[in-house]
């Protein structure tokens, strides 16, 4: 199979490198608007290189395209490739809109296309040790839940970028570009519909930025659950994110990677990083871990196969429409009915 990329930006060796690593797919294109690092990035995969996607896609015979640009380009470059009949795996969010991610799934379904949004943390060992006991029934049902994410992005970070920390552009701030992991993979856990989302944002600590940098809630289910999450982006590090759910049959914690499960009959299973699965993607954060790796294994294994890979957009809409209810939530001050 033949693959190309769109942006070659941070998070673009996570891509390019899981790529390389598939014996059934060549990196044939890279496409970034920055015509300097589009060349650099091409000589240095030994692949051609554009500056405008649409000629990458009209040149490039390609079977599928990952789309590492900014976050309101990712609905017209998803939906453009999959018209063309091109399979496609984006960064997350999916969308900014709502609207936006439901035209993207109507693009995938009528081009009979595969859609994959990279959501990557899914793939950790804790985080699957988790959904696998939830599903065996072991814990029972849940009876609540909270999470927090409280990271640091300096001002430095935003005046750094053209594009985040705007509106427009990213399409708000912690909860869109940081939090939705975190809030991904509680929703998953709990896999029920939203009810509704009741949450305040602020801007608070940062100079520069007009999006939220700190954020907090509550998610209700129709399941019953009521889930409570806070997030902010000025705390002095990275602080491992953390999902509480406290369940029937015993009390689940993800610090981090690292999954405990405490049965209330005294049993306990733990599962974290494999610290033997290590790839070397370059100068990147190594909180991203081999997630990507995995994500891009089981994306083309699958496409290989004529599979349905993991994180679809179907599977993974659900983070959308909570984002979207938590800026609807907070901006207009009330609770948002989903
Ligand atoms: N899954 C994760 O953990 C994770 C981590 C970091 C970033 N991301 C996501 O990856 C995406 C990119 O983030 P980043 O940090 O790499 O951003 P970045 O700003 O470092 O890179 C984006 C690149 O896209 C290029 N670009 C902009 N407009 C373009 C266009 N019209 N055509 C072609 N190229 C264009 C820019 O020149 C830039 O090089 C975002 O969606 C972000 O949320 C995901």
């Amino acid at each position: 199979m033949k693959a190309g990329i769109i942006g070659c930006g941070k998070i673009f060796p996570m891509h390019a490198v899981s790529i390389k690593k598939q014996p059934c797919v060549q990196l044939v294109a890279v496409c970034d608007s920055n015509r300097e690092l589009a060349e650099k990035t091409g000589k240095q995969y030994g692949c051609s290189y554009y500056t405008e996607y649409r000629e990458m896609i009209a040149k490039e015979e390609l079977d599928a395209v990952h789309i590492c640009t900014p976050h309101y380009l990712h609905a017209e470059m998803a939906v453009y490739a999959l018209e063309h009949g091109i399979n496609v795996l984006t960064e997350k969010p999916m969308a900014i809109e709502l609207e936006d991610a439901k035209r993207m799934e109507a693009a995938a379904e009528k081009n009979e296309r595969v859609l994959v949004v990279s959501f990557q943390n899914r793939y950790n060992p804790g985080s699957l040790l988790i959904k696998k006991t939830l599903e065996s029934g072991g814990l029972g049902s849940i009876i609540s839940a909270k999470a927090s994410v409280t990271w640091n992005r300096s001002d430095e970070y935003y005046s750094r970028s053209n594009w985040k920390g705007t509106w427009e552009k990213e399409g708000g701030g912690v909860i869109i570009d940081q939090a939705i992991h975190t809030l991904d993979l509680m929703n998953w856990f709990i896999d029920s519909e939203i009810q509704w989302v009741d949450a305040t944002i602020s801007s608070r600590a940062h100079k520069t930025i007009r999006v939220e940098d700190c954020a907090e809630g509550l998610i209700h289910y129709k399941s019953g659950i009521n889930a409570s999450f806070y997030a902010m982006n000025y705390y002095t590090y990275d602080a491992p994110v953390e999902i509480e759910l406290h369940c029937e049959k015993g009390m689940v914690n993800l610090t981090g990677e690292k999954a405990v499960i405490v049965f209330h009959d005294g049993r306990q299973v733990v599962a974290d990083r494999n610290p033997m699965e290590t790839f070397d993607f370059g100068n990147v954060k190594q909180y991203w871990g081999v997630g990507h790796m995995k994500e891009i294994q089981n994306f083309y294994s699958c496409l290989a196969e004529g599979k349905i890979p993991r994180n679809t957009s179907r599977e993974v809409m659900a983070a959308q429409e909570l984002v979207c209810a938590i800026y609807k939530s907070g901006k207009e001050g009330r609770r948002v009915l989903c």
